[in-house]
């Protein structure tokens, strides 16, 4: 069987005779960034989780908290999303047989996580609010009915995300020295943490990275220090002005000396371009946040140079097609006649 509860048995629990419901997450590609390198004068990673099923990192988290769920014995799960979550529940959900409901603030999400939910056939309630809306929305439903929450406040997906940090000590034969994360309910910084400091105390590694977190810089609560009352920014899926997991994230920085910083949606936007462009990766606008900061943080001479560095790329770029079509990239087919192919590349 494939997938990360398979492929950590003894460190992913999950209930005595349960039916794992995978859809053969994880193990996704841990590239090595060439330009990226070049650029900082460190060695840099790519993680990159688009390579996941449903197209995000959240298929780790996803495939244990749908196997309790399914385990459980109630028949419907509900998340609140900016859209990778809701396209997650939906599929593993529709594997294990089980009713998904979803809130999503109304127009905030990119096109192709509304596809998916819709594909999978996710009951869609769109809310005339934010993220932060619609999740104490699904937690006050999960309290009065009999529905399982599989937001990662359900505390069994963030068992599941730790999964990646494993990936990346296993693939390398250490940790990184750095990790750079886009952060927006904040429940990813909160598991890498768990897991990089889980594979340091059993002595898998000898050390943890020091956790980066990097927020939109309209919806950067943990970098001011206080909720955000109305987010704003170009990566959608990090729209999140009061982040579940804030707890988990100040710790995760803390305990690594580790920072958390603010990147505009220009320099998110420069990033996304430059990973398609030089490093062959397309990723929704949000995974880029962790490169934007990578390229900030080196510049000021904040990573030290000759670091191995990890960014996670959370999801893939074709969630969003409209950002990578509108404006950021120059779409000009041009028409072309059958025989002047050849010409019109210039081969000739
Ligand atoms: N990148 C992507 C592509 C995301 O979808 C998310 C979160 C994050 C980064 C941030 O991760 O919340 O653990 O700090 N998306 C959630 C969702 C909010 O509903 O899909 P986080």
């Amino acid at each position: 069987m494939t997938g990360i509860i398979a492929a950590y048995p003894n460190r992913i629990q999950v209930p005595e005779g349960a039916k794992v419901v995978t859809l053969g997450e994880g193990a996704t590609p841990l590239l090595h960034a060439e330009h990226l390198s070049e650029l900082t004068g460190c060695t840099v990673y790519l993680k990159v989780e688009g390579s996941n099923p449903t197209g995000s990192f959240k298929d780790r988290g996803m495939t244990v908290a749908i196997t309790h769920a399914l385990a459980s014995g109630l028949k419907a799960v509900i998340c609140a999303s900016t859209g990778n979550t809701s396209a997650s529940a939906s599929a593993y959900a529709a594997k294990a047989g089980l009713t998904c409901a979803v809130l999503v603030p109304q127009g905030k999400i990119a096109l192709g996580k509304m596809a998916q939910a819709v594909a999978h056939g996710a009951r869609i309630l769109q809310v005339d609010g934010n993220f932060d809306d619609c999740l104490e929305l699904a937690r006050k439903t999960a309290i009065d009915y009999p529905v399982t929450l599989v937001n990662s406040v359900n505390p069994i997906r963030l068992l599941g995300q730790r999964s990646a940090a494993w990936e990346i000590c296993d693939e390398l034969g250490k940790a990184p020295d750095i990790h750079c994360l886009p952060v927006g309910n904040a429940g990813n910084i909160t598991a890498y943490w768990a897991g990089y400091t889980e594979y340091a105390q059993d002595g898998v590694t000898n050390g943890t990275p020091r956790m980066f977190g990097f927020q939109a810089a309209g919806a950067a609560p943990l970098v001011h220090g206080e909720p955000v009352a109305t987010p704003e920014t170009i990566a959608t899926a990090i729209r999140v002005g009061s982040p579940a997991s804030w707890t988990g994230a100040v710790k995760a920085k803390d305990a690594s000396d580790g920072l958390f910083e603010a990147v505009t949606d220009e320099r998110i936007l420069d990033a996304y371009r430059l990973l398609a462009a030089r490093e062959g990766v397309f990723v929704e606008p949000a995974s880029a946040t962790s490169v934007a900061g990578l390229l900030a943080t080196a510049a000021d001479g904040r990573i030290p140079r000759g670091s191995t560095v990890v960014c996670t790329v959370t999801g893939h770029g074709l969630k969003d097609p409209a950002t990578a079509l509108e404006g950021t990239v120059e779409v000009e087919p041009l028409a072309v006649d059958p025989g002047a192919v050849a010409a019109a590349l210039e081969l000739v």
